[in-house]
């Protein structure tokens, strides 16, 4: 595993490829807008900066990072010599099955595809593949140079090989990662979710105000962040969207998303990325 090329540059795609290339692998970064790339390459060159000020990395070892990373805007360019491909797109069944049908088409016969979808059914995404058994979940979190995990998901064909070697790639990142079987949610979300919703709920119905609900989490819980500022800062829209995917997928109340996200959804009030959630941010 040498070339890795990263779908999409929005905050996961650029963790991604911010990961890898500090990591010493090439990057090809692609995305079909130019000015997403150039952002791309800023936020990740800011994010290595802290890493410098703290020492984690040499300034030597920034410049090095950066220049490992290479940018397109065409798939067939970026993916043409990967040795894996890590799809980071946005979060949306069509496109990615698009995209999935176009990189069969496009990388070589032996490339792993990986996936870093938060809630898409990964058998699904492998099944428009001629090349099932090398179709994998690579879910990272984000902040991506921050977080530990890597849910490495197993799709219903993929081979016990491929789940080696992205176990060991993920190793090589420096990272933990998890072996865990294609169902909704696999198991990240389908605990963060319903935890998140259940707060939601808890505003709701009045039981306590948001930064309340939060701070009993955060003191109470010792979790970094409160459920409704994490809700925020994962976006709104992307915590409802797996909600109805685990909601569909199991067909069990449980998992009905609570209506006032759906309102605030409906509203625009998506979290950080809008400015405003259940905090406001300008
Ligand atoms: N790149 C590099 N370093 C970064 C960074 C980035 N993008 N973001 C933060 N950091 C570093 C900071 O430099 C700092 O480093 P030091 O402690 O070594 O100085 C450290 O991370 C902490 O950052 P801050 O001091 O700025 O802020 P903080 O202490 O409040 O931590 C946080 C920020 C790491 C985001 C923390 O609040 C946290 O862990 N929150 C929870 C995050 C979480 O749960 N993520 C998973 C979301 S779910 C998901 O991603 C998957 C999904 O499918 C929805």
């Amino acid at each position: 595993m040498k070339a890795i090329s990263v779908i999409g540059s929005g905050t996961m795609g650029n963790g991604i490829a911010h990961v890898f290339a500090q990591h010493g692998y090439k990057v090809s970064l692609v995305d079909i807008s130019a000015g997403q790339l150039e952002k791309a390459l800023s936020t990740i060159s800011k994010n290595m900066d802290r890493q410098v000020i703290k020492g984690a990395i040499s300034e030597e070892d920034k410049n090095q990072a950066l220049n490992r990373i290479s940018t397109f805007t065409t798939l067939k360019e970026g993916v043409e010599s990967a040795d894996l491909v890590v799809e980071a797109a946005t979060e949306n069944m069509a496109l990615k099955l698009d995209i999935f049908r176009q990189l069969d088409q496009f990388a070589p016969a032996p490339a792993i595809l990986a996936s870093n979808t938060s809630s898409i059914s990964i058998t699904k995404i492998a099944a428009v593949t001629k090349r099932p058994t090398q179709v994998i979940g690579m879910h990272f979190m984000n902040p991506v140079p921050v977080m530990k995990l890597v849910e490495v998901i197993r799709g219903y064909a993929t081979s016990d090989e491929v789940t080696e070697i992205i176990m060991d790639l993920s190793r090589n990142l420096s990272k933990d990662p998890v072996e865990v079987n294609d169902y909704p949610g696999f198991v990240a979300n389908r605990i963060l979710m319903p935890m998140i919703n259940e707060a939601i709920y808890t505003l709701y119905e009045g039981v306590a105000g948001v930064s309340e609900i939060d701070t009993v989490m955060k003191l109470g819980m010792a979790h970094p962040m409160g459920p409704l500022q994490l809700a925020d800062f994962i976006g709104l829209d992307v915590c409802l969207s797996i909600l109805r995917v685990l909601h569909d997928g199991f067909g069990n109340p449980k998992y009905a998303p609570c209506p006032l996200l759906v309102n605030m959804v409906e509203a625009g009030y998506k979290g950080v990325k809008t400015g405003e959630g259940f905090y406001r941010y300008t």
